[in-house]
């Protein structure tokens, strides 16, 4: 593994030379103080307070329900636990989608609240405003482009976005939009692999892919899906590198029998 210990702590400024010196970039979801600390001290680059904390945490079917007060808490459980890392973190629907006022308002309040380092929002040209305000106030702001979990009753189904050529125009346009706009990078999701190619090679601000092929600048992955928490989520463009589900019912179960048989506590364990 190849983690650059020489950075001592991770900036956007750090994520642009990554991207010009040809250095992926590892980002991972993050929710709470206890998984932050354990991602950060194994070297990820960037943790993402995820909207997906909505799915994952709350048990909700979509990213939609999810508050702003919740994100904050979720933010600040993660800020406590890291060191190097840079912590993004995502603007829940509803708090930015209305106009450019409340945007840089929510943007602010995370910001402020938590000691994120930057936000993420998701939309093209229909966030530029608010992109610009937020910019403008010194928060740093990823973008969030393809498949785009707080439309999902738009689209009305997670399969792969921009396959056609008119779709395909309007993320390029959108992505470049983004970049001037002032975004530091753009997670590009569910995408094919060749416009994320493309896309990356277009532009001079890193993309981070998620099922979007092997040419963006980094890779994110929610937690639970990597780890292998959640059973039931099993994409193409998913990589799992644990089996916690299985694991964790062994342990618990396990605890079960032997308290149960009076196992536990043994003579060692008791004072
Ligand atoms: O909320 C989230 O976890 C995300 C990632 C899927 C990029 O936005």
């Amino acid at each position: 593994m190849s983690v650059n210990k020489e950075v001592k702590r991770i900036t956007t400024n750090t994520l642009q030379k990554m991207k010009s010196n040809g250095e992926k970039i590892s980002m991972i979801t993050a929710y709470d103080y206890s998984f932050a600390r354990i991602f950060d001290a194994a070297g990820i680059d960037v943790i993402l307070v995820g909207d997906s904390a909505s799915n994952v945490m709350a048990g909700h079917e979509t990213t939609l329900p999810i508050t702003l007060d919740q994100m904050i808490y979720h933010a600040q459980s993660v800020l406590r636990g890291i060191h190097r890392c840079l912590v993004v973190v995502d603007l829940p629907f509803g708090t930015y989608q209305s106009n450019s006022d409340i945007a840089l308002a929510s943007a602010i309040r995370i910001m402020k609240e938590t000691g994120a380092h930057a936000i993420k929002l998701e939309g093209g040209e229909e966030a530029i405003d608010s992109i610009k305000r937020i910019v403008a106030a010194g928060i740093p702001v990823m973008g969030h482009l393809g498949l785009t979990p707080q439309s999902i009753y738009k689209f009305g189904t997670y399969t792969v976005r921009a396959k056609e050529e008119e779709e395909a125009n309007k993320l390029k346009k959108d992505a470049l939009l983004l970049q001037d706009a002032g975004c530091f990078a753009m997670v590009l999701e569910k995408i094919p692999a060749n416009l994320a190619k493309e896309v990356s090679e277009s532009l001079h601000i890193p993309t981070i892919g998620i099922g979007a092929g092997n040419h963006c600048d980094g890779q994110v992955l929610v937690m639970h899906d990597m780890l292998g928490i959640n059973t039931e989520f099993k994409p193409r463009f998913l990589r799992q590198y644990l089996n916690m589900h299985e694991q964790i019912t062994g342990a618990v179960q396990q605890y079960i029998t032997d308290v149960k048989s009076s196992d536990f506590p043994n003579e060692n364990e008791s004072y």
